[in-house]
Parts: C-alpha cells; sequence; structure tokens
C-alpha cells in the first residue's frame, strides 16, 4: 500500500518562490562532485559509527557508502556524484551524493533533516498539514510543495525528481528507484531513535553535524539518567502508557483499550527514575476488550500518559476510561490528577510536534518524562515541552510559520542543559507523590492471564485500522505500536 492513500488532507498553499540560497558547508565533507577519475581517493574523512541503533548500518568504502535499513532489509547506495556508479549486490538504489533534492514522506524524517540543516535541499513534503516544525511550514508556504496526495501519478512524478525519496516502509511504490525507507518507529532504545541522524546525515556528507549532534543529545540524555537515578530511585511512581480507541467503522464498531510497551518508552521511564506497567503478554502492546479489565490493569498506577488519537477533555478520558465518582479514589492517578497527554505542540490541522521533534531529541524528551514523573525535580519551575497536563485540561500551543524565525537554520535541540540544572530529592511526604508505593522500585509486571484480551489477528487488525484512521493518525498508530 502507498503511504499517500493514508493522507486525506491535501493543504493548499499558494504559489512558490524560488528557494533562498542555503546553509553554509560548515560540518558538510566532499560537497563538490568528483571527476570519475578520482573516486580512488578516501572521500569520507568523518564517518558515522553506530553506537545505540539497531535498525541501521552503514558501511564506508573510498567514494561511497552502503547504507541498510534493517527493518525494512533495504540497501542503498549512496556513492559519490561524478563517480563511476559501483556495484553492490542486493542493492535496492543507487543515490549520487551529496544528494541535491529530497522528498519525505513522514514527519519525523523531515524532523531529522531539519535537524541537520539541510532543509534547503528538500522539495516535496508528504501528509504535509500535519507537520508542526515552523519552518518548515513557512518552507511548504514559499518553496516546498506539498506532495499531489490526491492524484498517485502526479506523485510518481514529483517523486521521481528527486535524488532521493525518503519513505517509510509500507509506503512503498512499485517504480521509485530512489526510495530509501527509515525505520526509526521501530527502534527499541531512545536513543537509539535519536541516531538515526546518522542515518539521513549519510545521504548529505553531513556526518560531522550528525556526529556532534548525536554526541549533545545523548551525553545530555546520560547526565539526565544519572541525576534522576541518583535522586530519585527510592521513590519511583509507576507510569502507564495508555490510549482508548472508541467504535468505529474502521474497528469493527469493537472500541479497545490499550496499554504499549514499546522499548523506548521503558528507557524514557526507567531512565527518568520511575517505574514501568508492563504485561505478562510479551508483545508490544496489551489490547483489553473492556473498560473493566483495563482498569484492572491500571490500578496500581500512578501516573497515566494518554495516546489516544483523538484529543479530548478529562471529564471525557474518565468517561472513556470508565472512571467516576464511585470508584476515582481506587486509582493513584485519577485521585491525583497525574493524567498526561504528549499532544501541546500541535500543527493547525492538528498534527503532533509528537512524532517529529521528540525522536530526534531523546534528551528533551527523556527530561520530558522526568517533568511528569517527578514534577518538582528542578530546583526552579519546570514546565514539560510536549507533555499536556490534562487533568488540569492544560490547553494546546498550536505551531504556525511566523513562529520560524530563520527556515533554513538547523532546528534546536528544545532541551535544557542538564548540567546546569539543580536537581531536587524526591520527597515522599510531597502531595505530588501522594499514593505512590515507596516501597517498591521494579517495573509493576500485570498478569493478564485473566483478562478480556484482544490478541493475535484480531489485535493486528485492530491496529492496521488504526493506522488508516486519518493522515494525522497514520504515523501516530506505528509510534502507538
Ligand atoms: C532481503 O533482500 C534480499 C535481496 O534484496 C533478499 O535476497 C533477502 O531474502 C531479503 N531478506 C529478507 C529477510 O526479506
Ligand atoms: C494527475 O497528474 C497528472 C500528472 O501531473 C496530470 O496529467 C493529470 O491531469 C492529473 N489528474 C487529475 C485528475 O488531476
Ligand atoms: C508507475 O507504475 C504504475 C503501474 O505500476 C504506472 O501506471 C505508472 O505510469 C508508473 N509511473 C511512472 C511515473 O513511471
Ligand atoms: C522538478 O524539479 C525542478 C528543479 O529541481 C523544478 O523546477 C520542477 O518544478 C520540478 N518538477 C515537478 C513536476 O515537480
Ligand atoms: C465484527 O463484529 C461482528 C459482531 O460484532 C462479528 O460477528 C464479526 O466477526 C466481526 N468481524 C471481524 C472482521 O472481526
Ligand atoms: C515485561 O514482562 C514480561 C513478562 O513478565 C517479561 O518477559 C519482559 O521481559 C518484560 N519486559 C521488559 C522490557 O522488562
Ligand atoms: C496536574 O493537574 C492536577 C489537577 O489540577 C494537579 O493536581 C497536578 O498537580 C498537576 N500536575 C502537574 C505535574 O502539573
Ligand atoms: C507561536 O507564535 C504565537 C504568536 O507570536 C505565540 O503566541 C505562540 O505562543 C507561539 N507558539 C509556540 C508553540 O511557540
Amino acid at each position: 500500500m502507498k503511504l499517500v492513500a493514508l493522507a486525506t488532507l491535501v493543504a493548499a498553499f499558494g504559489s512558490s518562490v524560488l528557494a533562498a540560497s542555503g546553509g553554509s558547508t560548515q560540518g558538510l565533507q566532499s560537497t563538490e562532485c568528483v571527476a570519475a577519475g578520482d573516486a580512488s581517493k578516501n572521500l569520507y574523512a568523518t564517518k558515522s559509527e553506530v553506537k545505540y541503533a539497531k535498525l541501521f548500518t552503514i558501511e564506508y568504502h573510498d567514494s561511497y557508502k552502503v547504507v541498510n535499513d534493517l527493518a525494512a532489509n533495504g540497501t542503498y547506495v549512496l556513492y559519490q556524484c561524478g563517480s563511476e556508479r559501483p556495484s553492490v549486490k542486493n542493492a535496492d538504489a543507487y543515490i549520487p551524493i551529496p544528494v541535491k533534492s529530497v522528498a519525505a514522506w513522514s514527519t519525523s524524517a523531515a524532523a531529522f533533516i531539519e535537524a541537520l540543516g539541510v532543509q534547503d535541499h528538500v522539495q516535496n513534503l508528504g501528509t504535509s498539514p500535519s507537520i508542526t516544525s515552523a519552518c518548515l511550514q513557512e518552507l511548504l508556504a514559499e518553496v516546498i510543495k506539498p506532495f499531489d496526495e490526491g492524484n498517485s501519478t502526479s506523485v510518481d512524478v514529483q517523486e521521481q525528481n528527486n535524488t532521493v525519496v525518503f519513505n517509510m516502509p509500507g509506503g512503498e511504490d512499485a517504480n521509485a528507484t530512489n526510495t530509501a525507507f527509515s525505520s526509526e518507529y521501530l527502534e527499541t532504545s531512545a536513543l537509539g531513535r535519536s541516531e538515526w541522524i546518522k542515518f539521513f546525515g549519510a545521504f548529505f556528507n553531513a556526518e560531522e553535524r550528525a556526529n556532534k549532534l548525536f554526541d549533545e543529545i545523548s551525553s545530555n540524555y546520560e547526565c539526565f539518567t544519572h541525576k534522576a537515578n541518583s535522586e530519585f530511585n527510592k521513590l519511583r511512581p509507576v507510569v502507564a502508557w495508555t490510549s482508548y480507541a472508541a467504535p468505529s467503522s474502521f474497528n469493527n464498531n469493537t472500541a479497545y483499550w490499550q496499554i504499549s510497551v514499546a522499548g523506548y518508552k521503558y528507557d524514557l521511564v526507567r531512565d527518568a527514575g520511575a517505574r514501568m506497567l508492563n504485561t505478562t503478554s510479551r508483545t508490544q502492546s496489551t489490547m483489553f476488550s473492556s473498560a473493566a479489565a483495563f482498569l484492572d490493569a491500571l490500578e496500581d498506577v500512578d501516573i497515566v500518559i494518554d495516546e489516544s488519537f483523538v484529543s479530548y477533555t478529562y471529564s471525557e478520558l474518565l468517561k472513556n476510561y470508565g472512571i467516576s465518582g464511585s470508584n476515582k479514589a481506587k486509582y493513584p492517578w485519577a485521585a491525583a490528577g497525574r493524567v498526561f497527554r504528549p499532544d501541546r505542540i500541535q500543527s493547525t490541522a492538528g498534527g503532533l510536534d509528537w512524532f517529529e521533534s521528540p525522536v530526534v531529541f531523546a534528551d528533551a524528551l527523556l527530561q520530558d518524562v522526568i517533568g511528569v514523573a517527578h514534577p518538582k525535580f528542578a530546583k526552579s519551575a519546570y514546565s514539560p515541552i510536549w507533555f499536556r497536563n490534562l487533568s488540569k485540561d492544560e490547553p494546546v500551543a498550536v505551531v504556525t510559520a511566523s513562529n520560524c524565525t530563520d527556515m533554513y537554520a538547523a532546528r534546536k535541540d528544545p532541551a535544557a542543559t542538564c548540567s546546569s540544572i539543580d536537581f531536587q530529592s524526591a520527597n515522599p511526604t510531597d502531595s505530588a507523590y501522594s499514593g505512590v508505593d515507596v516501597s517498591q522500585t521494579q517495573d509493576l509486571i500485570y498478569d493478564i492471564s485473566k483478562s478480556e484480551i484482544i490478541s493475535g489477528a484480531a489485535a493486528l487488525r485492530a491496529a492496521v485500522v488504526a493506522t488508516l484512521g486519518g493522515a494525522g493518525a497514520a504515523l501516530a498508530a506505528l509510534y502507538v505500536l
């Protein structure tokens, strides 16, 4: 299936003007094409080494690189423009680099490109109304053409007019010979997701930028992990990642309630000095077929992070989850008002930044999870970037092109510098921790053997159907799995 088929929103933008010249060449190598005879030189003195990510590899040769997406089983040969095209076994695409013009279907690919500061090369973007980045919105209004998603012939023409098209597996296009799939959303660690900056960097000969950015993200992330675990280790609230899907034509009119245990979420919760709600299902998500069964799993949970696709008020969430005045006190998260949604930053059409910048900036994401798990973690006040306190019905923040200051600047990491934050130890008598069991430090594992769950093929069908539930939700579903 084509991802284009998933996108139902088509944006109408004004006429485009010519792209201004992009950023500098600092942090880029071999920016010029070579003469065929020069190809034996070592063109890529700066290499990227993959340390955390499990789903891609980069192998360097004198005048080309072989990049593998291990989840999509894609082999992409990136050879220096002007040099003779090498021949590599099982290659899916041969792409001359540094790439001149690129297109991206997923909003997370677009975020990586912007973090590298190479968005001056972007010619087309998919699901453009979902894009939250202020500067990509401005570029879409002035320079970048959205994919013509209502017309597959036109999309083919647009795709073939780029040096490379970044796509998600499943968004396959039969006649594209310039597609590179990226599977950052399947990566099972928080830093592994961020490290995909090196995958994208390789296409632009931007290894130096990618390495530098990743080193900054990972060392800041590790500082947060270290501080959180030394200050909060003896007081670890239980965090559950949940969602509700209302009955609809997409799920055979059968509602379900879900607990997600995707790998990167374990990292974030544990590294934040908290405990994860796990289940005995041994799959990445458990779908319950009744609110009662779901609520039973949430009985000892302190904090709920709700990822339901539809945005709603706190009272609607309580209703969907089956919480009322009579049972509220039984659930620490409901009793204390500790329900959050990661949807604070949105585009006008409701696209979530949650699928863009936190994928790149794991340190900022961890900082946010710490802010939710230990609200007074910093001695000076801290408000989360992406999490919205739904219990308080905090408003969302809509980003438009007018929020952009320099459309060709590299997107900045919104994380604070961990080493400069004065952490505050967790205090069991603080009301922020009311109801938290201070005697436990391990993950909470809920036994589903007696629960009403949706399993096997039906669960898969429900998940696929959720993926089809709208342009904004298309990528969302993949991350919730
Ligand atoms: C990966 O692709 C190669 C050729 O492109 C093929 O031979 C191999 O069977 C594929 N492996 C999987 C697991 O799909
Ligand atoms: C779709 O795009 C093609 C190529 O740009 C164009 O020739 C065709 O008229 C378009 N079809 C419709 C229905 O707009
Ligand atoms: C792509 O392939 C489809 C059939 O698979 C064909 O109808 C279409 O013309 C092709 N488009 C291009 C641009 O080659
Ligand atoms: C193809 O790319 C060129 C320049 O990169 C651009 O001027 C042209 O409009 C593009 N064509 C289509 C059909 O998008
Ligand atoms: C849809 O639900 C009906 C009853 O509610 C059931 O009989 C049917 O098998 C379901 N279909 C699928 C595809 O799950
Ligand atoms: C979650 O619990 C299951 C069942 O006890 C266990 O096999 C699995 O390793 C746990 N997952 C993690 C990441 O700890
Ligand atoms: C979230 O909102 C609830 C209800 O107003 C409040 O009690 C709680 O302190 C808030 N938590 C945070 C971390 O802001
Ligand atoms: C975007 O700009 C508007 C107007 O200046 C401002 O009110 C809003 O807070 C900004 N949004 C974000 C998310 O920064």
